[in-house]
């Protein structure tokens, strides 16, 4: 209950001071694509033994990854977790050096299975209540980052585990990929954006069939309704992940963060008051040093190398 209290109280809160982390070198784990295995990566600890939050580097320098380690349950999303996930995201969304997220799991044939079903059962429907606000903020605090957010599903992504990866920008999975909103089954409906982005997504009736019947669809069937970007063979989710992460590193900072600001805040308006929006984010490229790198590059026949300023 103190945990949740905690987590009730911050609820809102995504600027606070960086806390001094202490950083440490090592192989990642989870992955052996031959993308990841000349790397090394940046380790930080969050609250939570099951996030881990590992700034790629070298070449990669700007690519972060939030990775899902809890194999015990699935990795399904209990009060520690959840305390994770925020502190994690909390710290890419003030970390200026940070061009776009992978979120990636480390447990075989599993993305998230959701809420933890077993942790569930023993709160009150109050702290229910304050647990599924706080997962729908941390969702949107996700969904609003600035820079673009790509989901990496090998396996089951099931309740809040696809409301996380609706969050996201882009989503990935593998062909053994298992998706769906199983939660009316369980006399509950998704409570973490699932009921809002999934439509906005795939449109409102493929979303009605997919909550009213919780059913759990493939990766094939996913891409063929818009609910992914990509499905390629299973296990290669992450290498694709990775390689899309490094098309949108290699672009001007500042302009993918306003092309993403750009599309999510002038989706909701009508086309006059949109347009006015493409033109302020436009101006915000106007006069940077990324611009004029990238003129020059041109000229001379290279490839840019932009710092974001
Ligand atoms: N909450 C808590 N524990 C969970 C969990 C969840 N959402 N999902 C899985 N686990 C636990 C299982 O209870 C099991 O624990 P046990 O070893 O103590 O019995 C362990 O994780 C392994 O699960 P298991 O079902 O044996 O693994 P699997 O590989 O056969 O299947 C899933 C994986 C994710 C497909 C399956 O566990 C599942 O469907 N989970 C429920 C998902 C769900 O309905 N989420 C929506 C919540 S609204």
């Amino acid at each position: 209950m103190a945990a949740l209290t905690a987590l009730t109280k911050s609820l809102g809160f995504h600027c606070a001071k960086r806390s001094k982390i202490s950083t440490f070198s090592q192989n990642f784990p989870s992955h052996n694509s031959r993308f990841q295995t000349l790397r090394t990566l940046i380790l930080e600890p969050s609250l939570s033994e099951s996030v881990k939050l590992n700034r790629l580097s070298d070449y990669d320098s700007g690519i972060v990854e939030v990775n899902l380690d809890r194999p015990e349950a699935k990795n399904a999303i209990g009060k520690d977790m959840l305390s994770g996930l925020r502190h994690a995201f909390e710290a890419v969304d003030r970390d200026s050096s940070a061009r776009v997220v992978m979120i990636s799991s480390s447990v075989p044939k599993v993305f998230c299975a959701g809420a933890d079903l077993k942790e569930r059962k023993k709160m009150t429907a109050a702290e229910v209540h304050s647990f599924v606000n706080y997962l729908r903020s941390t969702f949107s605090l996700i969904e609003e980052l600035q820079i673009p957010t790509i989901a990496v599903i090998e396996g089951a992504a099931l309740g809040g585990g696809l409301e996380m990866a609706l969050s996201c920008d882009l989503r990935i999975c593998g062909e053994n990929a298992l998706l769906g909103l199983p939660e009316t089954g369980l006399a509950i409906i998704p409570g973490a954006g699932g009921t809002q982005r999934l439509p906005r997504l795939v449109g409102k009736s493929i979303a009605k069939d997919i909550i009213f019947t919780g059913r759990r669809m493939g990766g094939r069937d996913a891409m063929s309704m818009g609910l992914v970007n990509y499905c390629v063979p299973a296990g290669e989710a992450h290498p694709k992940a990775l390689e899309i992460a490094r098309e949108i590193n290699q672009k001007g900072p500042i302009a993918i963060r306003m092309a993403k600001r750009a599309i999510n805040e002038g989706i909701d308006r009508e086309m006059v008051s949109a347009l006015d929006l493409e033109e302020e984010c436009y101006e915000q490229t106007l006069n940077t040093k990324d611009r004029l790198e990238g003129l020059a590059a041109f000229a001379e026949k290279r490839k840019p190398i932009y710092t974001g300023e």
